[in-house]
């Protein structure tokens, strides 16, 4: 319980803020039938035949929305952590919460915590994966606590690396699963893993991987700590290591740390249970210059969206989401359902959608830091609600209308 609390510090799991936030959800929902093109009345109509073939959710524009955004109040969620709680540290700016996913060929449904949970009844879904996989599960918890009005029937609990979310009366769960090089590594610790010289086991998987491999749904992800420059490959345990060698090729190590992943899918999966989604990689917003700034600034200070159709960060490395895009191709030709979710340009817009220094930094900041907060930002992860919630409208469409 105590770790829990280390983990949901705004975790409120009783009381008054939690039906206030039924009784504004509910208000909120009936209210709300104008700016958006589908509306409550028009989802009601085609819930069971909305289709959309031939259609590409992930190319698209932002659409300022104040009226059909946020999906829920940050304060409101119970399942909010500090990381992603921009308001609640400082932030004044709300806009960032504003923004609506436009996609160009069609729209996207309203999300429905109740009609998703029906479909995951009696399964257990787990995000396997990073803090960014954490930021898009936090989201998913927070779109669906509004539609779960009776608090002891949503519960979360901390065992080590895994943490669960269960809707009791859907017996459906909600897992995450810290993974972050999807091998295992000495940065495996879901608390203590900010170690400076990353070591992985390159070919070892089997002691996370028996953790959710029984799952009906399966959402991975895993990208920015394989941007670090070297990191050590070792074969045999870490105790007695038989072989172990430096390696500062991204994609070489990247992709051989796939290969052991989907080689253990190929090999363990159920292909007539499990259902698989990757993420594709979550862009920074570290290099201002990208996007005009002058050299050295960040997302810091940033309040509106890149507007420029087609907008791509120079650090977004694009051959570590070719290698990604190529494994998962394997793995489908090899008869495993596993679908992309490319996310990565609609987020590259979103240069106002982290926290920068809004958040609770697990290292207090000193004078220095806080005289120049520009290299102190976290210009990595995402405020909530914000840019994850879209990741999940996303991954709701996927589920509720092609599984
Ligand atoms: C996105 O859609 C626009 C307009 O339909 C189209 O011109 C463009 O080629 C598409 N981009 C991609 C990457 O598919
Ligand atoms: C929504 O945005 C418009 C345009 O910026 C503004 O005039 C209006 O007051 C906003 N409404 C709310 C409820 O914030
Ligand atoms: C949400 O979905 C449930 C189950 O499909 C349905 O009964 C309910 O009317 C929907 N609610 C809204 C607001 O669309
Ligand atoms: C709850 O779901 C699990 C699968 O996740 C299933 O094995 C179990 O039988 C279900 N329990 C009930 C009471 O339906
Ligand atoms: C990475 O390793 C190479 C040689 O293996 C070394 O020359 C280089 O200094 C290392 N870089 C860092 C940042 O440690
Ligand atoms: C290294 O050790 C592991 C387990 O102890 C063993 O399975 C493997 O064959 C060894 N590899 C080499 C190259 O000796
Ligand atoms: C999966 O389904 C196929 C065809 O329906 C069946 O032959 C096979 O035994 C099933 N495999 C498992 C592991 O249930
Ligand atoms: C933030 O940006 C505004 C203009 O958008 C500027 O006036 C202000 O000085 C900036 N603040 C800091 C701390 O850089
Ligand atoms: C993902 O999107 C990017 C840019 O929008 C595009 O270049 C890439 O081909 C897409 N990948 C897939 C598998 O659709």
């Amino acid at each position: 319980m105590e770790k829990l609390q280390r983990l949901f510090h705004g975790y409120r799991s009783i009381g008054f803020m939690l039906v206030m936030g039924v009784i504004m959800g509910v208000v909120y929902f009936c209210g709300d039938n104008s700016g958006i093109r589908f509306d409550v009345i028009g989802e009601a109509k085609m819930a069971d035949d909305y289709s959309f073939e031939g259609c590409d959710l992930f190319n698209g524009s932002w659409v300022y929305d104040n009226k059909s955004r946020p999906l829920y109040r940050e304060k409101e969620c119970s399942f909010m952590a500090d990381d992603y709680a921009c308001q609640k540290f400082g932030r004044k700016d709300s806009e960032y919460q504003f923004w609506r996913w436009q996609p160009h060929g069609c729209d996207l449904p309203r999300f429905n915590g109740t009609a998703l949970l029906e479909k995951l009844r009696d399964k257990r879904v787990v995000f396997v994966g990073d803090s960014l996989g954490k930021n898009h599960w936090v989201s998913l918890l927070c779109l669906i606590d509004s539609w779960i009005p009776e608090p002891s029937h949503k519960v979360a609990e901390w065992h080590g690396s895994l943490i669960t979310f269960r809707a009791s009366e859907f017996n459906a769960s909600i897992d995450f699963y810290w993974e972050p090089l999807l091998v295992e590594s000495n940065c495996d610790d879901p608390v203590h893993h900010r170690v400076h010289d990353r070591i992985m086991k390159i070919e070892s998987i089997e002691r996370h991987a028996k953790q959710w491999i029984d799952a009906d749904v399966l959402i991975f992800d895993s990208y920015t700590w394989w941007l670090e420059p070297n990191m050590t490959l070792l074969w045999g345990s870490f105790e007695n290591p038989n072989r172990t060698s430096i390696e500062s090729g991204r994609v070489r190590r990247y992709e051989m740390a796939l290969k052991t992943w989907s080689n253990w899918l190929d090999t363990h999966l159920n292909r007539n249970k499990t259902k698989m989604f990757f993420i594709s990689l979550s862009p920074d917003h570290k290099e201002g210059g990208d996007w005009g700034k002058t050299k050295g600034e960040n997302c810091f200070n940033e309040t509106e969206p890149i507007m420029e159709q087609g907008y791509w960060g120079k650090g977004t490395d694009t051959d570590l989401m070719r290698s990604a895009q190529s494994i998962v191709q394997d793995l489908e030709k090899k008869g495993l359902e596993i679908e992309l979710l490319n996310i990565t340009q609609l987020s590259q817009y979103r240069k106002d959608g982290h926290p920068s220094i809004y958040k609770r930094h697990w290292v207090p900041p000193t004078e220095s830091e806080l005289a120049n907060p520009i290299p102190y930002s976290d210009c990595t992860h995402w405020c909530l609600p914000g840019v994850p919630d879209v990741w999940n409208e996303i991954l709701y469409t996927y589920i509720r209308y092609k599984l």
